[in-house]
């Protein structure tokens, strides 16, 4: 008796903690693609920096995305709640790292498209690959990068 009163709170915990809310169901879900150079004067080493901080900062704030870098540009796509959104761009666009900060596509989003990926990360070879994305906007953007993912090797 005793062990089975036993069991059932434990039930009870184990049930409580699956019926809180998934982290990853954020209702009002947000996006925003950029664009951007490394600083001139900043060597390449510091991608490794970043990325590991990155995702570090975005798991805290239930933000996934995706960050590609050819070598000079990169691009990033970022989704979470709105207000985290909002503040981690305003964070990263002033970051001296990188300069020609650029938004290509920003708005509501149905389903995250990188749920895995607190930053996922992903290299190209072509620099003619995110030369050419930096010439799009909106939806444009938003089809050239859809486009873009079959071909990456991602990296969590
Ligand atoms: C290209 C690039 C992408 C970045 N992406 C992220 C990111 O996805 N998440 C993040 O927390 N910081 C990212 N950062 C780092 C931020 O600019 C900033 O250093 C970091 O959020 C820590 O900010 P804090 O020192 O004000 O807390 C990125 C920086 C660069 C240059």
């Amino acid at each position: 008796m005793v062990q089975n009163v036993s069991t059932f709170v434990k039930r009870l915990k184990i049930s409580k903690l699956l019926s809180q809310p998934d982290m990853k169901a954020t209702t009002d879900l947000y996006e925003v693609i950029y664009l951007s150079t490394l600083a001139p004067d900043v060597s390449v080493s510091v991608v490794a920096d970043i990325t590991r901080k990155a995702r570090e900062g975005n798991a805290a704030r239930n933000i996934s995305g995706l960050l590609i870098f050819d070598g000079l540009r990169f691009c990033e796509q970022v989704e979470g709640a709105k207000k985290d959104i909002v503040a981690l761009i305003d964070r990263v666009r002033h970051d001296p790292r990188h300069i020609k900060f650029e938004i290509l596509h920003h708005g509501a989003l149905n389903n995250r498209r990188f749920s895995n990926f607190s930053m996922g990360y992903a290299e190209v070879e072509d620099p003619d690959v995110l030369s050419q994305l930096a010439l799009l906007r909106g939806q444009e953007a938003l089809d050239a990068l859809t486009a873009l993912l079959p071909t990456l090797d991602l990296y969590a």
